[in-house]
């Protein structure tokens, strides 16, 4: 029987140490660094997740905005806003929420934030830094999945780590990321074969494919460490009760839509594995936490180059 690992106490680590060094450097440059959320459209779990970054950066006294645009907005109008905040002294990060509606070019969209203000770290610039393991802004969510992973006092260096989904945002920058800290990866999607025995042979297994307690304890070995990605809102109760069994806390856990929130891998897993994190509660706080990280080390790229 393994145990639960949870997000928040890594999660206020990180925050701790960024709530420091703002408050720090605002007493030596009179200035906070700011952060701008651009929401095109009104995907309600958009809204939700872009609150909570203007609500951590409120509690660490970051600058956290929102920008509201319409969902019919002309592309050349977004690349137009981006280009005022690129060249907007006071905006050190800026964020595209994905997904965007339909009609965008979502890589497009992405090549025209200055890459020094890409607190995601996915424009191609900083995609291609990632690959030849030189400094600059990395993607939130590995990010947190490392951090989560070192929590646990687990070396990567040697191990091998299978991740499940090969999404432009997770998958891929988090393959890159283990590479450089010498893990040994495998990268699995839908057209792999014999995935469970595949997974069975991670150390570390992330998943990370966003389909709703796809891992069973099939896909584990005993005693590895089992990082779930996944945050699927799932309305079909049967669904829950099977692949979830009858947890009263997450079943009251609806929120107004009627969905509850699962992640991608089943909690029997934790039977096998040595640490498994719960979601929710277990990386999405990891990705806020380093949201903000990465919002504070573009503040301070920008005030040595000035
Ligand atoms: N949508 C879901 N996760 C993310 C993220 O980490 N960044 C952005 N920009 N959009 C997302």
């Amino acid at each position: 029987m393994g145990r639960w690992l949870e997000g928040k106490p890594v999660a206020d680590r990180v925050r701790d140490k960024v709530k420091e060094e703002v408050s720090r450097l605002l007493q030596r440059t009179g200035r906070a660094p700011g952060l701008t959320g651009v929401l095109v459209g009104d995907n309600p779990a958009s809204q939700s997740y872009l609150r909570m970054k203007e609500k951590a950066c409120a509690s660490l006294g970051l600058r956290g905005r929102i920008l509201t645009l319409p969902s019919d907005l002309a592309p050349e109008r977004l690349r137009a806003v981006i280009e005022e905040l690129n060249a907007d002294d006071e905006v050190d990060g800026i964020l595209v929420q994905l997904p965007l509606p339909k009609g965008f070019d979502t890589q497009e969209v992405i090549s025209w934030i200055d890459p020094r203000k890409d607190v995601d770290g996915i424009h191609p610039t900083n995609l291609g830094l990632l690959l030849q393991n030189e400094p600059g802004p990395r993607a939130c969510t590995p990010l947190g999945c490392l951090e989560l992973i070192a929590s646990t006092g687990v070396s990567l260096e040697g191990r091998d780590v299978v991740i499940v989904g090969r999404s432009l945002i997770v998958g891929k920058p988090l393959a890159a990321m283990v590479t450089n800290a010498d893990g040994t990866i495998t990268i699995c999607h839908s057209k792999t074969k014999n995935l469970p025995e595949v997974a069975a042979r991670a150390d570390i297994l992330v998943a990370a494919m966003g389909r709703p307690g796809f891992i069973g304890p099939e896909f584990v070995k005993d005693g590895a460490v089992v990082i779930d990605v996944g945050s699927n809102a799932v309305k079909d109760k049967d669904l829950v009760l099977r692949l979830f069994g009858r947890d009263e806390k997450r079943l009251k856990e609806v929120d107004d839509k009627g969905y509850t929130w699962v992640g991608d891998v089943q909690p029997g897993v934790i039977d096998k594995a040595a640490w498994l994190t719960p979601s929710p509660g277990g990386v999405g706080p990891l990705t806020i936490a380093m949201l903000m990280r990465n919002t504070l080390e573009a503040f301070q790229r920008r005030l040595v180059l000035k």
